[in-house]
């Protein structure tokens, strides 16, 4: 999503430059063309040389120190840029650019970009809530910037508040937001991941190996590209997609109603979850003791897909997933047909590179029509792109 992107960094003084290190360093390695500005101030913490060679191109500490004088560069760094951000930003490039104060190379910058800006406020939580901070960052969502919310947590001056930068990944995920298409955009896109977890008692359960990473991939690739999206997830250890609505469930028959409850108005479902086919007939409240062998008595879950097949409106696309040992795609084809899916996705769960687990998936796509996709084997989240541009395709 960043090949070809051309990035703009304004690095102003504050503790948090460090984290901008990281930042700069994965922007690169996602093929981005990364830029970096800094402020007098910002060179006080950390040498420009770093940034130049984390970047790769040139750092601009200077309006006056032109090497080619053939170039503005405060007005050719802010034609060339897609997006500018400047983290961590201070209060007083924020008031700088909310006033359009232009006394340094980048506020001077700053006000030639027309293409995207963000802001990255860092600073100690009284500098943050005083007025003129707060009036100057209204003051730049007005005029169009995309201000980056600070975390919250222990502040470099020992103070606990907001004001703290976000860390890296975060502020990556803030880069590919503004950075991708969004062709999702006014869509409502129902996911949902992770296993589902069957109560015996207080203390067992019965689950199966899901870990949900392909399900929130793909929320998290739909969130990115503009949708509305819900997440319903069974019990995982993954953390929540920016702009990903997500409503925890448990047990199948939770899934169940939290999914008939959100599926009527989705434009887009995509089925990743391994819900359980069995429950345990009774749940026993505390702990059972033991005493010789036990027959454990389960019942058949309600089909979640199915029930969202039957109940599913012209112009809704229901896409699902198939784990398969075995007989792929007689079996992926027969799901296809009893649930009334518009697609299914299978995955062959014998390969240790695919499907539970794993980073990287591969998976066949059979659609309604006859026709079928390989979607050859990449990361998790390419291969939810891929999916939402197919999901896209049939909606169109
Ligand atoms: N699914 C569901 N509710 C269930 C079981 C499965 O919604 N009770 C959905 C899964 O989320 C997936 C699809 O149905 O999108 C296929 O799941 P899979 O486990 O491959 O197949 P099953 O239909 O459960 O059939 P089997 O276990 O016999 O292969």
């Amino acid at each position: 999503m960043l090949k070809d992107k051309h990035i703009t960094i304004g690095v102003t003084g504050g503790i948090a430059i460090y984290k901008i290190l990281s930042l700069v360093s994965r922007l690169v390695k996602e093929g981005a063309d990364v830029h970096v500005v800094m402020t007098e101030n910002a060179q006080k913490f950390v040498s420009p040389l770093l940034f130049e060679t984390l970047s790769k191109n040139r750092v601009i500490t200077d309006t006056f120190n032109r090497e080619d004088p053939k170039e503005v560069d405060h007005i050719s760094l802010a034609k060339l840029s897609d997006l500018v951000l400047v983290a961590p930003a201070t209060a007083n490039i924020i008031a700088k650019a909310a006033n359009g104060i232009a006394d340094d190379f980048l506020s001077t910058m700053l006000l030639a970009v027309t293409s995207k800006k963000a802001f990255a406020p860092a600073m100690n939580t009284n500098m943050l809530n005083a007025p003129p901070t707060q009036r100057n960052i209204e003051t730049l969502k007005k005029d169009g910037a995309y201000i980056i919310d600070s975390a919250t947590g222990m502040l470099a001056c020992g103070d606990v508040g907001s004001g703290r930068l976000p860390e890296p990944e975060e502020l990556y995920e803030h880069v590919l937001y503004l950075l991708s298409e969004k062709d999702l955009e006014g869509k409502k896109v129902l996911v949902t991941a992770g296993p589902t977890v069957e109560m015996i008692d207080d203390v067992r359960y019965l689950t199966n190996r899901s870990t949900g990473k392909m399900g929130y991939a793909i929320a998290r690739a739909a969130a990115l590209r503009g949708a509305d999206v819900t997440l319903i997830s069974g019990p995982t250890s993954l953390g929540t997609p920016m702009y990903v609505n997500r409503v925890d469930v448990k047990s199948a028959s939770d899934m169940y109603e939290a999914c008939v409850k959100a599926f009527p108005g989705t434009d887009i479902t995509i089925k990743a979850a391994a819900v359980a086919d069995y429950t345990p007939a009774e749940y026993r409240e505390g702990k059972i003791k033991k005493a010789g062998d036990m027959d454990l008595q389960l019942v058949r879950t309600k089909d979640v897909l199915k029930e969202l097949g039957s109940m599913k409106k012209e112009g809704q696309v229901l896409i699902g997933f198939a784990a398969e040992a075995s007989d792929i795609e007689h079996n992926a084809l027969g799901k296809l047909e009893k649930k009334n899916l518009d697609a299914i996705a299978a995955n062959d769960i014998s390969r240790s590179d695919a499907g539970f687990g794993t980073d990287t998936n591969e998976v066949t796509m059979y659609f309604r029509d006859g026709e079928k996709k390989i979607l050859d084997k990449a990361g998790k989240f390419e291969i939810a792109n891929r999916l939402l541009d197919e999901a896209l395709r049939i909606l169109a």
